[in-house]
C-alpha cells in the first residue's frame, strides 16, 4: 500500500509537531510516530525551555554559557542564531496555548539549571514537556492537512541510491524519496513517498542500561539515517543526567536540575557535600561535570548512590513548584520535604546525530532532520540544560522554507515513483525465537553500561566493539530470517546507534565534556579535535525477499 504526500514526519515530539504545523500550509504532510501521538521525550521533560526573558539576561549571556559548557566543539553560528531565534519561537508556543509558570505579577517565573549563569528557563511546575506537547497535539488535531500515522515506526529510508546503482549512497546526487513504514497494528509494510522527508524521531537512552528516557527512545532515527547514508557526528558525546530517582521499581526517574537551582544540595552518606571540590559552580557545575564527580564519589566510596536534600527548603513551596518529583518520590517511600533521596546519574541525552546545517538540512537532499536525533553543533561535546527543546523548534521552523521550495521543484521523484518496489518479505517466517531479542537486547544494553559509560578506556572500548561485531551480525542473520515487528526493528536500532556510540569514542583521541577515556585524559586544541563523523555508502538492498534472495 502506498501512501503519498508533500512532506513526511517522522515524530510527534516538539520537532516533529512544530515542523509538521509550520509546513502544513504548504501542502499535505504525513505524520509517523510509532507509538501514541503524545508519546516522545517531549512529553517528559520536567526543567523547562531555556529563552532569554529577563532584564537582567541577554542574547549574549545565553551563547556564553552554551559554549562553555560545549567546550570547544559548539558551532557558534548555530548557536547565535538558535539563541537569538529563540524567544520568538517560545512565543509562538505561547501564543498556540502553552502555559508557563508566571511570578506573582506579570512576567515568567524563570529556573535557573547546570551552567547557565542566570534564571532563564521556562517551566510549567515540572509538567513542561507535558504542557508543550499538550499544545502542539490541540493544534496539529485542528489541521486539515496533517494526516496522523501512530503505531508505525520507520524500517528503513527508501533513496534514490537504491534505485540507481550508479549513485553512492549519501553523495551529493542522494535524495530522499520515502521510506518503508511497519504499522504495528495490521503487520504490514507501507510505502511512504514524500517530497521531503523529516526526521524528528528523537534519542537513544534505551542503549543505556539505566535511563531517564521513555521506552521509544531506541536510536531509531540515527540508525536509519546511517543505512541509507546519512553523515552521522559525535556519537561519543552521550549526556548521563546526574540526578535519577534510585530505587529498583523507579525505572531511572528524572529528578529535574531546577531541584538543585532552586536550592537543593549533593550530598554523600556521610553528609558531607562534594561539588564545591569538583567545580566553581558547585551543585550547579554543567550536567558533565556532576555526574563525573558522582561516579568518582559513589567509586571511591563503594556506596549505591549520593542523595539529594531540598529538607531545607520550604515544604509547601517544593510540593507546589515540583509537584510530579514529589509525588514520584513520595510513591517510592521517600518525602522530599523530611528526608534527603538517593539519587545516580542516568543515559539522558544523546548530543550527536544526524549531521544538518543551519537549516536541519542533511547531505541527503530531501531528508532533514531536527531536535534529539540531529547534530546540528548547538551542545557541542555537552549540552546545556534546557537548550534541547528550543533547538528543536528553532530547527523545525528554519527548515520550512527550505522543504516548501523542494516542493513540486521538477523532482526525481515523480519520474521513479513508479519504481520503488513494494516491500516483500520474500521466505521471511515468525520468529518462534524470540528470546533471541530479548537476550541481545539486554546484552547490548548492559556492555553499553559497562564499558562506555561515563568513564571510558580503550580496553573497555575495545570490548565493547567485539562484542558488537558479533550482536550485529547475530541480529543482521535474525532480522532478514522472520517477519519484522517493532521489537527487532528497535533491537536492530539500538545496535547500530550502539556500534555508532562506540565508533564515535574510539575516533576521539582525547577527553572532553561527556567522552571521558582515562587513556587519553586530555583535551586537545578543539580546532584539531573537531567533530568525528561516521557514514556507510556501502550500496545495500532494502525489501526482504531481495536480501534473502541475495544472501
Ligand atoms: C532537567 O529537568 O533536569 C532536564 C532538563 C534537560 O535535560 O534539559
Amino acid at each position: 500500500m502506498d501512501i503519498s504526500k508533500d512532506f513526511i514526519v517522522i515524530g510527534s515530539g516538539v520537532a516533529g509537531l512544530t515542523y509538521a504545523l509550520k509546513v502544513a500550509p504548504y501542502g499535505s504532510v504525513a505524520i509517523v510516530t510509532k507509538a501514541a501521538l503524545d508519546e516522545s521525550a517531549t512529553k517528559y521533560a520536567q526543567g523547562g525551555i531555556a529563552s532569554v526573558m529577563a532584564e537582567d539576561d541577554s542574547c549574549d549571556l545565553h551563547v556564553a554559557d552554551t559554549l562553555e559548557t560545549g567546550q570547544g566543539l559548539c558551532k557558534e553560528d548555530v548557536v547565535r542564531i538558535i539563541c537569538r531565534e529563540g524567544p520568538a519561537r517560545v512565543e509562538e508556543l505561547i501564543q498556540m496555548g502553552a502555559r508557563f509558570d508566571r511570578e506573582q505579577g506579570s512576567g515568567y517565573h524563570l529556573s535557573r539549571e547546570g551552567g547557565h549563569s542566570k534564571h532563564r528557563i521556562l517551566h510549567a511546575t515540572d509538567f513542561t514537556g507535558l504542557e508543550i506537547e499538550r499544545t502542539l497535539i490541540d493544534t496539529v488535531k485542528a489541521q486539515k492537512n496533517i494526516e496522523i500515522f501512530t503505531h508505525h515506526m520507520v524500517v528503513d529510508l527508501i533513496t534514490l541510491a537504491q534505485l540507481d546503482a550508479s549513485i553512492v549512497p549519501g553523495s551529493s546526487r542522494d535524495e530522499a524519496l520515502g521510506a518503508y513504514v511497519l504499522d504495528e497494528k495490521s503487520g504490514t509494510v507501507k510505502t511512504f513517498i514524500g517530497q521531503s522527508i523529516m526526521l524528528a524521531s528523537g534519542g537513544a537512552g534505551k542503549v543505556y542500561l539505566y535511563t531517564s528516557n521513555p521506552d521509544t527512545a531506541t536510536g531509531d532515527g540515527v540508525s536509519i539515517a546511517y543505512r541509507a547514508g546519512a553523515n552521522i557526528s559525535n556519537m561519543e558525546f552521550f549526556q548521563f543526567h546526574p540526578t535519577c530517582l534510585y530505587h529498583p521499581d523507579a525505572k531511572s526517574f528524572l529528578i529535574s536540575e531546577t531541584v538543585r537551582g532552586e536550592g537543593g544540595i549533593l550530598r554523600l552518606k556521610s553528609g558531607d557535600t562534594f561539588m564545591e571540590k569538583y567545580h566553581k559552580m558547585g551543585c550547579l557545575a554543567p550536567r558533565d561535570v556532576v555526574a563525573q564527580a558522582i561516579d568518582h564519589e559513589m567509586k571511591t566510596s563503594g556506596d549505591d548512590c549520593v542523595y539529594l536534600d531540598v529538607t531545607h527548603l520550604e515544604g509547601v513551596r517544593i510540593r507546589e513548584r515540583f509537584p510530579n518529583i514529589f509525588k514520584t518520590c513520595k510513591k517510592f517511600g521517600f518525602d522530599l520535604a523530611e528526608q534527603w533521596v538517593p539519587v545516580v546519574p542516568a543515559a539522558h541525552y544523546m548530543c550527536g546525530g544526524v549531521a544538518v546545517d543551519l537549516d536541519g538540512q542533511t547531505n541527503i537532499k530531501r531528508l532533514f532532520a531536527s531536535g534529539e536525533v540531529c547534530h546540528s553543533g548547538l551542545h557541542g561535546a555537552n549540552r546545556l540544560a534546557s537548550n534541547s527543546l528550543l533547538e528543536g523548534l528553532v530547527l523545525s521552523h528554519r527548515a520550512v522554507p527550505k522543504a516548501a521550495a523542494l516542493k513540486d521543484d521538477g523532482s526525481v521523484l515523480s519520474q521513479r515513483a513508479g519504481q520503488i518496489p513494494p516491500w516483500d518479505s520474500g521466505g521471511a517466517v515468525t520468529s518462534d525465537e524470540s528470546v533471541v531479542v530479548s537476550h541481545n537486547w539486554d546484552e547490548i544494553r548492559r556492555l553499553m553500561w559497562n564499558y562506555v559509560g561515563i568513564v571510558r578506556t580503550n580496553k573497555r572500548l575495545q570490548r565493547a566493539q567485539r562484542r558488537i561485531v558479533l550482536l550485529l551480525d547475530e541480529i543482521r542473520e535474525y532480522y532478514w530470517k522472520f517477519l519484522i515487528t517493532k521489537d527487532t526493528l528497535e533491537l536492530r536500532n539500538i545496535a547500530v546507534t550502539a556500534d555508532l556510540i562506540i565508533r564515535g569514542a574510539m575516533n576521539r583521541k582525547e577527553s572532553r565534556g561527556l567522552h571521558y577515556n582515562l587513556d587519553f585524559p586530555d583535551t586537545t586544541d578543539p580546532k584539531e579535535a573537531g567533530d568525528t563523523l561516521l557514514q556507510d555508502s556501502t550500496p545495500r538492498l532494502f525489501t526482504q525477499k531481495e536480501t534473502t534472495n541475495h544472501e
